[in-house]
């Protein structure tokens, strides 16, 4: 049978998995207006409000008028400007690492970096859980992707001796964007010295906001400078856009030579660069401590509430709660219940997670008042009694 669009999109629609985008209007603040109703924003990673930071935006303001509006060409060609140089030892700086590159995303740093370090004959040992664009990475580079069972170092142990050939490179998020659990990264540490191999931690939700510095994962665990590739996002905490693997000049250099997605795009723009930059300074200085403060002070009471009031949440301490409902249908309709009244907290589905496992994912932001994260669950407590969920 020819296999139409509709057909495809009927099919998708017919096991509740037909994803459709709800639109902000203003600010990505606490209260927001979602489809034309103001509610309390509930899924954002815009976790220290630095995307609606003045510090951020006049920077973002200032670099246009000095620089312009684009940097007019890929990074190899004539679009470094003096503000990747600058971002980028600013990056390497706030890691404690030798060098630093820029990548224009996440997702393309991913699947610029994994391919640049492994390929055919080589094997990349990924988490069960990781973000799909390391999934993505891997599949595009060749390598044999071994994945293992989630933050089970012990299986990892195994596989690793099983498989020995080639390059090999571990690697998982630092704090897991669907579960909002922290990897075990003393242990990979550990495991990748004694078996020869990289290690990558992807930390798009902890930079910023994990350890003291807010250096994220790795400075939780103690192991900033163990890990080989340090790979960070500026869309998430740091309240801008792209991305940054820290990296030794080595790796660096290599990284410029091999990277797709660096070498083959046009660069980040000024505007971005400078609201990247003036995020770095401010997560590390006294002002980033004290939003982090409150950050964990939100987490801990959204956490423990809607944990006492008996939702299963996943094991975690971080400011990504989820809690399990099980079919993407019926987290669909807790999500649109809870829009009703009010507030704004996405469903998630497979193939963003395992089937069976589809979830309301809460994030905090330093930027909600504690009041309103009470109400929240209130009202979470009483559509979840009404739908069947608690
Ligand atoms: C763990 C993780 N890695 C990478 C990405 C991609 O980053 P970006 O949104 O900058 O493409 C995301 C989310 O978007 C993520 O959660």
């Amino acid at each position: 049978m020819n296999r139409t669009i509709q057909n495809e999109l009927d099919d998708i629609k017919s096991r509740g998995l037909l994803r459709r985008t709800r639109l902000i209007s203003g600010r990505q603040s606490a209260h927001v207006r979602c489809n034309d109703r103001d509610v309390l924003l509930l899924c954002s990673n815009n976790y220290l409000g630095l995307a609606d930071h003045p510090a951020l935006a006049a920077a973002s303001a200032a670099a246009i008028g000095l620089y312009g509006t684009s940097s007019g060409a890929s990074r190899l060609v004539s679009g470094t400007m003096e503000l990747h140089e600058q971002l980028e030892r600013a990056v390497a700086a706030f890691k404690g690492r030798e060098a630093a590159l820029l990548f224009n995303s996440g997702h393309a740093a991913n699947t610029g970096i994994i391919p640049a370090l492994v390929g055919r004959g080589d094997v990349a040992f990924s988490d069960r859980l990781n973000h799909a664009s390391i999934v993505d990475g891997i599949l595009l580079s060749g390598a044999r992707l071994v994945r293992y069972p989630h933050n089970d170092f012990n299986a990892l142990a195994l596989l690793m001796a099983k498989h020995t050939g080639g390059r090999r490179l571990v690697v998982t998020d630092g704090v897991f964007s669907m579960d909002g659990d922290v990897a075990p990264l003393a242990e990979l540490v550990e495991l990748k010295r004694k078996h020869g191999a990289l290690l990558m931690v992807d930390d798009a939700h902890g930079s910023g906001v994990l350890g003291e510095k807010g250096r994220g994962s790795a400075e939780l665990c103690g192991v900033d400078r163990e890990v080989d590739i340090l790979m960070g996002t500026f869309g998430k905490a740091l309240g801008s856009f792209g991305a940054y693997a820290a990296v030794s000049a080595e790796l660096r250099e290599l990284l410029i030579n091999r990277a797709r997605s660096f070498i083959f795009s046009t660069s980040l723009p000024p505007s971005v660069l400078a609201a990247s930059l003036a995020a770095v300074q401010l997560v590390q200085a006294s002002e980033g401590a004290e939003l982090r403060e409150v950050l964990y002070a939100n987490t801990r009471f959204f956490r423990n509430a809607l944990a006492d009031a008996g939702f299963q949440i996943p094991a975690g301490t971080t400011q990504i709660v989820p809690i399990l409902v099980g079919s993407a249908e019926a987290t669909m309709q807790f999500s649109d219940a809870l829009l009703e009244e009010g507030y704004f907290a996405q469903g998630i589905r497979p193939p963003t997670v395992p089937v069976g496992t589809s979830r309301l994912r809460f994030t905090l932001m330093a930027t909600h008042a504690q009041a309103d994260l009470a109400g929240a669950v209130a009202c979470i407590c009483r559509v979840g009694r009404r739908l069947g969920v608690l």
